[in-house]
């Protein structure tokens, strides 16, 4: 594992993001698997600024998402859907009918096959990660055991805890939420995880002292990828 100690969250976010656009500058068809919430908005804010100052196009660009509610539409303002619309496909070239966030409003049975079948067509030359206050990634919450495959999981209560501050009150945080498995995850050719906020302090010591893999931790799964840089602020210097 590489890390990255840098001086700030704003820091950690511009050398995210050009990273993101080495990897599509390289390979103009890349396909990049990508990530929502509080940690990742000011990389995709990034990303929109080279667009916009014609250093970067996605137009050939593919993008595969971790993870998405259940139950939420794709016009709720918390879907994944939305995020990623509001935050970079509404505001660079990229061609929607390319950019995949799994179908949380199918039966799960439906939303599964669709995105297995979406994940094997897309390998992922790069996965966008950060983490919850729990190690989890994508949705992959603390467990016995790992979730190998694309899986639909009931939620942590300290997840929906966490994610309430997006929504009204806890009652409207879904209950459940679909997303890509360790093992989708560890296929991505090389992996950058930005972790931003002091309720990751324990998570990121777990992933960085020693080298024990545990799926109660699940970022910790990610010490047996060959190609993954940690990202995260001096402050949370374990
Ligand atoms: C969410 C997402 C994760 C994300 C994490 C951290 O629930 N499913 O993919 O990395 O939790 O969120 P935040 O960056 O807002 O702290």
């Amino acid at each position: 594992m590489k890390k990255i100690i840098t001086q700030n969250h704003e820091e950690s976010s511009s050398l995210v993001a050009y990273s993101i656009a080495d990897i599509v500058r390289e390979k103009k068809d890349a396909c990049l698997g990508l990530a929502t919430g509080g940690s990742v908005e000011l990389v995709y804010a990034n990303l929109v600024q080279f667009f916009e100052k014609g250093t970067m196009s996605f137009s050939d660009v593919t993008t595969v998402n971790l993870d998405e509610y259940i139950g939420l539409p794709p016009s709720h303002l918390q879907s994944y859907r939305r995020f990623m619309d509001q935050n970079l496909f509404d505001l660079v070239d990229i061609d929607k009918a390319n950019t995949y966030i799994p179908p949380g409003m199918q039966a799960p049975e439906a939303i599964l096959a669709d995105f297995q079948k979406m994940l094997a067509s897309r390998p992922r030359d790069f996965q966008l990660l950060g983490i919850g206050s729990n190690g989890h990634i994508g949705f992959n919450e603390p467990d016995s055991f790992f979730g190998a495959n694309a899986h639909v999981v009931t939620l942590d209560e300290q997840t929906r805890k966490d994610n309430s501050r997006f929504f009204d009150s806890i009652d409207e945080v879904p209950r459940q939420a679909v997303t890509m498995g360790a093992g989708d995850i560890m296929k991505a050719s090389k992996i950058i995880l930005i972790v931003r906020g002091e309720n990751k302090r324990d998570a990121l010591r777990e992933l960085l002292s020693h080298d024990r893999v545990d799926p109660r931790v699940p970022c910790t799964i990610l010490k047996c990828h060959k190609d993954v840089t940690i990202v995260y602020p001096k402050e949370l210097a374990p």
